[in-house]
């Protein structure tokens, strides 16, 4: 019998692709009816109208051509941008936007990093926070505005619950809206590291600026602070999308002076919504510059902002 099969060449033909078609039927096909092939993230939502029509925005910009969704599981990626992406996040996105080269950063857990405000002004003016940034200015997405009746159908084809009233709040958003609401959303789902850590408090032992009052390390703190944060605080310090920093009396929206190591830390370490300094609650927005920055520059600027408090100098 063997022999006679292997002395037909047009059976053995008919017999091997068949029986190499059933296997790809049981280990390729089968496998991607199952639920287990797509997972999804408890607490992740689908999108809404408004993040729907950013998401779309993202596309037709091209921001997947310079940015990356996905974060991969290597120790250098996840100490930079967050946990690492799980199947279960992109249970909704029809289709991934992974993107293949990071020519800005990975923006897979941008949502929450910043207040909708800095959002805002990066788009208008990439350059205001990152001087040599090559991100093209999008402050014009402003002056266009959203078409609810295409938002819809959108909707509709995808299948995603939304309500009347949802779409009809959508003529007076504009196309800039839609994105900064879908870069928002961007990694909610997934629980991260830093909310974690930020639940714990420790009584502290508190250090002394060892360059307070000091002229030069407040002039050094100036040009510091021109470069890394006067594009959220102000000129200044006088307050923007982050607080004033002009009154020693109020800090973190509670009253009362801190001593010094608490701006240190704040400023190496940034604040997350939920947060604890020094027992005082954190809204989130501002960025760790631990990594950036050296401890004695981080001095300097704890010293100009001394200075800008009226703090005298030597
Ligand atoms: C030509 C490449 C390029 C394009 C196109 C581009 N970006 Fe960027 N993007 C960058 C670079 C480089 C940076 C880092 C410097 C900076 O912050 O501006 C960046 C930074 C960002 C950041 C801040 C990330 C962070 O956590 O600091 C966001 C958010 C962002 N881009 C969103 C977008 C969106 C949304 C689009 C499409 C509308 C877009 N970018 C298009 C290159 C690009
Ligand atoms: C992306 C915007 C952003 C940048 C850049 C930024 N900050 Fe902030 N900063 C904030 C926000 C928002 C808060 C409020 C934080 C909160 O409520 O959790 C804050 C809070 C602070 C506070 C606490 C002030 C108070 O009275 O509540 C200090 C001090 C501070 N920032 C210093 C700095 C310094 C110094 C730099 C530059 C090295 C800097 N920040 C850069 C946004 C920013």
């Amino acid at each position: 019998m063997a022999k006679n099969i292997y002395s037909k060449p047009v059976l053995f033909t008919i017999l091997a692709v068949g029986t190499v078609l059933v296997g790809t039927l049981v280990t390729t096909f089968i496998p991607m009816m199952t639920a287990q092939m797509h997972p999804k993230l408890a607490g992740l939502k689908p999108y809404t109208a408004l993040q729907l029509a950013g998401r779309d925005v993202y596309q037709s910009e091209g921001c997947p051509f310079c940015h990356t969704q996905t974060v991969r599981p290597l120790k250098t990626e996840v100490e930079r941008y967050g946990a690492y992406s799980k199947a279960g996040e992109f249970y909704y996105d029809r289709p991934f936007l992974w993107g293949t080269k990071r020519t800005g950063p990975d923006l897979a857990r941008e949502g929450g990093k910043y207040p909708d405000a800095w959002q805002y002004a990066h788009f208008k003016d990439p350059r205001a926070f990152s001087p040599h940034s090559i991100m093209p200015s999008f402050g014009w997405l402003q002056d266009s505005k959203l078409d609810p009746a295409q938002v819809q159908t959108h909707m509709n084809v995808l299948g995603f619950p939304y309500t009347p009233a949802d779409i009809q709040a959508l003529a007076d958003k504009t196309r800039l809206d839609a994105l900064v609401a879908y870069v928002q959303t961007l990694g909610t789902a997934v629980t991260r590291k830093a909310a974690v850590t930020a639940a714990v408090t420790v009584k502290k032992v508190h250090i002394k600026n060892p360059l307070a009052g000091n002229h030069e390390a407040a002039e050094r703190g100036e040009r510091l602070f021109e470069q890394n944060c006067e594009a959220c605080h102000g000129k200044k310090g006088v307050g923007y999308i982050g607080p004033s920093l002009k009154d020693k009396n109020v800090f973190l929206y509670v009253k009362g002076n801190v001593p010094d190591d608490d701006y240190f830390d704040i400023i190496h370490n940034g604040t997350r919504e939920g947060g604890v300094e020094d027992g005082r609650k954190e809204k989130g927005g501002m960025p760790s510059f631990g990594e950036t920055l050296k401890k004695d520059e981080i001095w300097s600027l704890v010293t100009y902002i001394r200075s800008l408090q009226g703090e005298k100098e030597e």
